[in-house]
């Protein structure tokens, strides 16, 4: 006999078993859609046939690495056969690794000091009085009292030059909102350049005791030209990744050519195909340079997120705006006579003639004189609406249609642009300077010789009478001084990058 508890124990055994095999069973059969995931694969199978009548347009094609587009980073490391110097001694100085160099979003060169982070954007040589290295970046220290070391290298010269700094010129203003030790500030650091066996450094790392071995080795940039050209155009990071601006920036462009810039320099956050396709266009004949940019620090550069950013962190939009403005004066005091920092929706506009005319105008004018600034007057885009479009002037040409402005300007000194004279400006904000060799003297240019066009949407915030100003409008045509070269340039431009704007629904 069984004894009656196995008994149960057994038949428990057999239900379970059953249960189990019934399972696994179901699971085999089933049509869960995981078990079809080879079926899924073989649904986008490309067939192979071709279709009728296709020609390749793109072939193989091998792409030479561009050793222009390496930023910030000094040249000796892209030269395998040149020789790197060891430092000043075993435990002094030593010349940084490539490998020991610190980027933070690709062009930000970072130092750690004692009190604070440096991040780098670019050094230059600057030789109006006397010759110094002026490194423009960020430190997240407000408002520091420190001075630094530059540790200068130079061409097949083992040991490095060690040489304090000024203290770090403070870009900014406490009024403004950014008295901050959290935020990075926008800096101009100086340090006397020595030379070396008759030569100037090719490049600088920047530290904070005179020993450190530095996580930076910024190229040392020096353009001399012998004679200098008239107007250069910095225009601050354009962030415009997901509209097409081309139409309004290949207006804007050729305007400002006509006008008398000789040269554009954009800074480029991240842009719509079609407004990059416009600008390498310009690039390669010569008229734009673009110099890409990031945001400093820890943030994410992709495009949506970095948009974001520059919408709602605006104090951190303001403390780095100021560095694209030095970087551009930096870049262009020894080849050009006078900068001019504008947005792609702004223009200083004479009433006749062009910016040479003028400024020989003010020149004679108010002598000895380093900025001239013009008032601040909005095209709003509504006005237009109230008229009809002009027949002879396509529908994509924005300024030559908006010839509504508001009745009033802002108020003297407020929101005004302007040249500079690169001979006396050490330090630049967006709208005025902040620092000269020769002290900063400014004037206002007269309003029956010139203004700044500004076409928006709507006021700038901060402008307290923005409603009577979009009530009160009057006609101001004079940027149809140039009608009908501005159209046949920008009508040449959209046919060579092929691009049509014609057929766009403008309101
Ligand atoms: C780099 O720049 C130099 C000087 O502007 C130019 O001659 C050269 O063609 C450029 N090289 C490339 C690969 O673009
Ligand atoms: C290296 O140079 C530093 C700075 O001049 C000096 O203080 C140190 O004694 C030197 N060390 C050696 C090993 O020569
Ligand atoms: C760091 O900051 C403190 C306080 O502002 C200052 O006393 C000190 O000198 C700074 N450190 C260096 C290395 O300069
Ligand atoms: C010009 O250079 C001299 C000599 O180096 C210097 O003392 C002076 O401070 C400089 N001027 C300015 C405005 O930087
Ligand atoms: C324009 O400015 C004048 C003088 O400042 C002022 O009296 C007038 O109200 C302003 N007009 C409008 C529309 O704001």
């Amino acid at each position: 006999m069984i004894p009656r508890r196995i008994y149960i124990l057994f038949l428990v055994v057999v239900v379970l078993l059953t249960v189990f095999m019934y399972n696994i069973s179901l699971k085999t059969n089933t049509d869960d859609p995981k078990a079809g995931s080879f079926r899924q694969i073989l649904q986008i199978y490309h067939s192979s046939q071709e279709t009728e009548g296709t020609v390749p347009k793109y072939h193989p094609q091998y792409i030479s690495p561009n050793s222009n587009k390496t930023g910030n980073l000094a040249d000796i490391y892209l030269n395998s056969k040149q020789k790197r110097p060891p430092g000043l001694n075993a435990t002094c100085a030593k010349f940084p690794d490539f490998f020991d160099l610190q980027f933070r979003n690709n062009y930000w060169q970072l130092q750690k000091t004692t009190n604070g982070t440096f991040h780098l954007f670019n050094a230059y040589l600057d030789q109006r009085n006397g010759s110094v290295i002026r490194i423009v970046g960020t430190y997240d220290v407000h408002k520091t009292e420190e001075t630094f070391y530059c540790q200068f290298w130079y061409d097949k010269i083992p040991r490095p030059k060690i040489v304090a700094s000024e203290v770090p010129f403070w870009m900014f203003r406490l009024k403004w909102g950014a008295d901050t030790a959290y935020f990075n500030h926008p800096y101009l650091i100086t340090c006397p350049v020595v030379r070396d066996s008759g030569q100037y450094p090719i490049s600088v790392s920047l530290v904070d005791k005179p020993c450190t071995t530095a996580s930076n080795n910024l190229k040392i940039f020096y353009k001399h030209v012998e004679e200098k050209k008239n107007f250069v155009v910095c225009v601050k990071g354009l962030s415009f990744p997901f509209e097409d601006r081309g139409d309004r920036l290949t207006e804007w462009i050729e305007l400002v050519n006509l006008l008398g810039a000789e040269k554009i320099n954009f800074y480029e956050f991240s842009v719509h195909p079609n407004t990059q396709r416009i600008l390498d266009y310009y690039v390669n004949n010569g008229l734009v340079e673009v110099t890409p940019i990031s945001l400093v620090g820890d943030f994410s550069n992709l495009p949506l997120l970095q948009k974001e950013f520059l919408k709602k962190k605006i104090i951190q939009r303001r403390l780095q705006e100021v560095i694209p403005f030095n970087d551009c004066l930096y870049k262009h005091i020894h080849e050009f006579k006078y900068v001019v920092l504008l947005d792609s929706d702004e223009v200083i506009v004479p009433v006749e003639n062009t910016w040479v005319e003028l400024i020989e105008t003010l020149q004679e004018k108010y002598p000895n004189v380093y900025s001239y600034m013009a008032r601040n007057i909005y095209f709003f885009d509504t006005y237009l609406h109230q008229h009809d479009w002009f027949s002879d002037i396509p529908k994509h040409m924005h300024m030559l249609q908006h010839v509504y402005r508001s009745h009033n300007y802002t108020k003297p000194g407020y929101f005004v642009k302007g040249f500079h004279d690169t001979k006396n400006v050490v330090a630049l904000h967006n709208h005025f300077p902040f620092k000269c060799l020769k002290g900063c003297t400014n004037k206002e240019i007269d309003l029956d010789l010139a203004h700044l066009q500004h076409y928006r949407a709507d006021c700038a915030s901060g402008v307290g009478d923005c409603k009577s100003m979009k009530e009160d409008s009057a006609m101001d045509i004079r940027v149809w001084n140039f009608k009908d070269e501005l159209i046949r340039r920008v009508e040449r431009t959209f046919r060579e990058v092929d691009l049509d704007y014609s057929n766009f629904d403008y309101r």
